[in-house]
């Protein structure tokens, strides 16, 4: 193969050189484009067609259905790992020894508590605030109580970040939810793996123990490992793009939480289950909502369905329809709503418009229902989806601040008026 591409551009030659990948994935290299052709800049709004970066972390294809997590088979992982050895894996670049996991984890626990002072900012909350607000506000404040910056050449300094972090979070994620419950804001229990505890921080009522069902445990830690990376999407773009100015890790997390919180991006899990009790209440019409989704004057879409990147199938939608299927049956759950979500796959797997368009369930039309089943509302399923996100979000900002990355300042091309005369308040 060619090592190099050719651009004409007005009937001048540009030659720039290619980019291969370790799985043979291949990209022009245009980092001298302007310079080299008079300011000439390429075009690729939501950049369907543009790499930001090299990256070690995730491989995926989308029309294959593979994702890998530093080499490594996301089935193999889900089946066979646990979220906090993902999470090091991910972060670090190897799976920990059994005496890296045990120090990770009991570091983990030793920042798994906040500043009684961060009760203060959630009392001034709403309490119908939705908390993927909350916590992003929480995460953006953890700086103010921990003010020191990173060192991003000290692998102590990067390292304390981190567990301090990974640490903090879960405890944030659950009180956005016992605010909104009117829960007093408990601490967990450290004698517990990271996963119980969150799940015991979640739901412990004041009057009574938290029992943990191992069934629910290892369905939620499932699901947090396949939520865990996927590489360069919009939230994980937007916490590089925010650390490429040098801001810090808890602010850049911060900016990842909001960009996930869209309803085309982690938003769609709950927005999948609002669709489809939308569907219930309106008699169970799934032919009806087939339709809107398909006319072009109507904005509806269907929740959970397409993906920027998988066009043939979500290899984790593959995984999780299947622990839905366990999860459901072992908790045994009878869920109109279910009954629906099946009716809607199979029309919509067969029906033209969404076959023509490569339009597949994915992750998040079954991550949802499992959420659901678990007993987590709704709202709780986007900051889920961030608990999930947070190791691939660290190890991302962490990559980009070691490959020293420039700032990320796209260009623009302007449609806009052209220079024109200022007329003063009484001629406007
Ligand atoms: N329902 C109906 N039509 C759809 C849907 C959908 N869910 N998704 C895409 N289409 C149609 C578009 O209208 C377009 O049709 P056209 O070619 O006739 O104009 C075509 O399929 C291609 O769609 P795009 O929007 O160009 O695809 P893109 O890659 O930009 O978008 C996205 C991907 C945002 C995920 C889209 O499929 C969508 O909105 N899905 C619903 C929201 C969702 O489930 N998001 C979760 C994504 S997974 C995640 O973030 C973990």
């Amino acid at each position: 193969m060619s090592k190099t591409a050719i651009f004409e551009i007005n009937g001048k030659k540009f030659e720039f050189p290619l980019v291969v990948g370790t799985e043979n994935e291949v990209a022009i290299d245009i980092k001298k484009l302007r310079a080299m052709a008079g300011g000439i800049i390429t075009l690729d709004p939501g950049y369907k067609n543009t790499g930001s970066c090299e990256s070690a972390i995730t491989f995926l294809d989308g029309e294959k259905g593979i994702l890998r997590y530093r080499g490594y088979a996301i089935e193999d992982l889900a089946e066979k790992a646990d979220f906090l050895e993902i999470a090091y894996l991910l972060i670090f670049g190897e799976l920990p020894t059994e005496e890296q996991l045990i120090k990770f984890s009991s570091d983990i626990k030793d920042q798994a508590h906040v500043d009684e002072d961060i009760k203060k900012i959630i009392d001034g909350f709403p309490k119908a605030a939705h908390p993927m607000g909350v916590l992003s506000s929480l995460t953006s404040a953890l700086v103010a109580f921990n003010p020191t910056s990173v060192d991003v050449e000290s692998d102590e300094e990067m390292y304390n970040a981190i567990v301090r972090l990974l640490g903090k979070f879960p405890v944030l994620t659950a009180w956005a939810y016992r605010k909104r419950a009117g829960l007093p804001l408990d601490y967990g229990d450290n004698s517990l793996g990271y996963v119980e505890n969150f799940l015991k921080m979640m739901f412990k009522k004041p009057t009574e123990d938290y029992m943990l069902n191992p069934v629910v445990v290892d369905a939620l830690d499932k699901l947090l490992i396949l939520h865990a990376d996927h590489e360069q999407n919009c939230s994980t773009s937007t916490v590089r793009m925010v650390g490429s100015s040098h801001a810090g890790l808890f602010v850049s997390i911060s900016a990842g939480i909001n960009a996930l919180w869209g309803p085309l991006h982690g938003g769609a899990n709950q927005a999948v289950i609002e669709m489809l009790e939308a569907i219930k209440a309106d008699d169970g019409d799934t032919k009806k909502y087939m339709a809107k989704a398909k006319d072009k004057s109507d904005p509806f879409r269907l929740m959970g369905f397409g993906h920027r990147v998988y066009k043939n199938f979500d290899p984790r939608a593959k995984i999780i329809k299947k622990s839905a299927d366990e999860v459901l049956t072992d908790l045994g759950v009878q869920d109109p709503i279910l009954d629906i979500a099946k009716g809607l796959e199979e029309e919509a797997l067969r029906d033209p418009y969404f076959v023509d368009r490569k339009l597949y369930p994915n992750v998040d039309f079954y991550s949802g229902i499992i959420y659901r089943a678990l007993g987590i509302p709704t709202e709780m399923f986007t900051p889920m989806f961030a608990l999930g996100r947070l190791p691939g979000w660290i190890a991302q900002w962490r990559e980009m601040r070691l490959r020293k990355e420039p700032i990320g300042r796209p260009r623009q091309v302007y449609i806009g008026e052209n220079l024109r005369d200022f007329k003063p308040l009484t001629k406007r």
